[in-house]
């Protein structure tokens, strides 16, 4: 296997994991705790982030940046939305941003909150992440469909 088809296979894998991960949350994990009100669950969220989340969305940053470097050496045209390619690199990065802005504002601003105000403070947040990486599988997958070109 080449270069190329390692990054493409890493890239898919951290994938799996995040989406898969996000998927198990927002509509499994999340929804079970707020009927038994277990704000203990926090904690193994916390965990399971810094064991297993965190892991695959380095990777997925780092084998992302890698293969959009292959496809657009030229690092301007990253965010040049009139070039097809740059569209799709630029749409990825704004949404890797949103992403960890709203990672952010659930560790630092959230949780401190769920002990007293309840697990239900959570939810968008969650929700939203979720929706964001459904939409970084689609942008991804346009690069090879052309669905966005
Ligand atoms: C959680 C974050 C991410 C997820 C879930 C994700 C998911 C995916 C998926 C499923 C593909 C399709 C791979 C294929 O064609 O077989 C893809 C492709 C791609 N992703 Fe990501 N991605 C993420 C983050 C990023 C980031 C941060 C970048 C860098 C800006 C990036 C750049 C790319 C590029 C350049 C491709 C095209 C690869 C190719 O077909 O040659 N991704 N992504």
């Amino acid at each position: 296997m080449n270069i190329y088809g390692s990054l493409i296979v890493l890239h898919l894998l951290g994938a799996c994991v995040w989406v898969g991960g996000h998927f198990l949350l927002a509509g499994l994990i999340l929804p079970q705790a707020y009927r038994v009100r277990d704000t203990s669950l926090v904690y193994r969220i916390e965990s399971a982030y810094a064991s297993v989340g965190i892991p695959a969305l380095l990777l997925e940053v780092s084998t992302g940046l890698v293969l959009a470097y292959l496809h657009l050496p030229e690092l301007a045209s990253w965010l040049d939305f009139s070039n097809p390619m740059g569209r799709l690199v630029g749409i990825k990065v704004i949404l890797l941003l949103l992403t960890l802005a709203l990672g952010f504002d659930v560790r630092y601003r959230l949780f401190p909150k769920v002990e007293t105000d309840g697990l239900a403070v959570l939810k968008w947040h969650v929700s939203l992440i979720t929706i964001l990486s459904v939409l970084l599988v689609f942008v991804g997958a346009s690069f090879r469909i052309g669905w966005m070109y």
